[in-house]
């Protein structure tokens, strides 16, 4: 029936990114990210699959604000949020202010698929992934050197030093226009303990709908939870906008609207890929067919041939 070529696109994080030796690491950890996702489409996997192995290989990288390497809240700790969605029927899970779990995504994808709920909470998640397999790691197992020293800094000057690099994301479409798209997060640093992002929130991290696209954001939480950023950019598509122009557009608009920054990747459901931000950076990359498309710099569209 439908002729779409599949694409896996994902995203790092945006942010100020100030060092390019960082960003340089960023757009590796992307890449790899897009393409396996991508594997997992090309050997039978569904979108949900996809999405779900491009954003844990970036939670378990301690590069990306996910995961192992997630910033710390004031008192010191990893609390985490995120989300999964399926365009087919809209049915979403998602968590927040989760400790010691090793793939936040994993379990947002339980919530959605084992439970009667969208979004499990602290305690309450953690039992929940107790009770489907999942086994909490250690206290303290996903904090390393580098954000217990960046705490250090910003608790001396309340300068954010790693809150400069967002949340990670992947959205993804198969042959069959079948469309996923998953968002997780370690937050912001030095955020109060149990704070919730707007990655767990659907419409403001994450959304997914057949019939027009999916989304995932990253940036100022506070200010992408007030725009729904995720919604806003599927409801300008709806209104008949293409995937780059709906992602550009909503975030320009957000950001005058509330003068602060975010970024965001699309894919409308005809496949078409949107990567926008008002941040100074973001990585991202897809995969489609044998050419892996990659950036990090406004305006920066690069590929290479796989
Ligand atoms: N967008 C992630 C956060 O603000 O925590």
């Amino acid at each position: 029936m439908s002729s779409i070529e599949p694409v896996v696109l994902v995203h790092g994080g945006a942010g100020t990114i100030s060092s390019d030796a960082k960003a340089a690491q960023l757009v590796q950890g992307v890449k790899k990210a897009a393409q396996a996702g991508y594997q997992i489409l090309k050997s039978g996997g569904s979108v949900l699959d996809a999405v779900q192995k491009s954003v844990e290989l970036m939670e378990n990288d301690a590069i990306f604000n996910a995961g192992l390497g997630s910033v710390l809240n004031v008192e010191g700790e990893v609390e985490m949020d995120a989300s999964i969605m399926l365009g087919a029927d809209l049915s979403a899970g998602a968590v927040t202010v989760v400790k010691d779990i090793k793939n936040p995504i994993a379990l947002a994808r339980l919530v959605m698929e084992k439970s009667d709920h969208v979004l499990l909470a602290s305690e309450g998640a953690k039992k929940f992934a107790l009770k489907h397999g999942i086994t909490p790691l250690a206290p303290g197992s996903l904090v390393t050197e580098a954000t217990r020293e960046a705490l250090a800094k910003w608790k001396a000057k309340q300068v954010a030093a790693l809150a400069e690099l967002g949340t990670v994301g992947a959205v993804a479409i198969d042959s069959q226009g079948r469309l996923a798209a998953a968002t997780s997060t370690g937050g912001r640093e030095g955020k109060l303990a149990g704070r919730s992002s707007d990655t767990c929130m659907i419409g403001s991290g994450t959304y997914a709908d057949d019939g027009v696209g999916a989304v995932s954001t990253t940036g100022h939480g506070k200010t992408i939870a007030k725009f729904c950023l995720a919604h806003s950019i599927i409801k300008a598509m709806e209104g008949g906008q293409g995937a780059e122009a709906a992602t550009k557009g909503c975030i320009e608009k957000m950001t005058k609207k509330l003068n602060n920054t975010a970024g965001a990747i699309t894919l409308s459901c005809r496949g078409e890929v949107g990567v926008g931000f008002s941040t100074n950076r973001m990585s991202w990359a897809y995969q489609k067919g044998d050419e892996v498309h990659f950036g990090v710099d406004q305006n920066q569209h690069d590929f290479e041939k796989i």
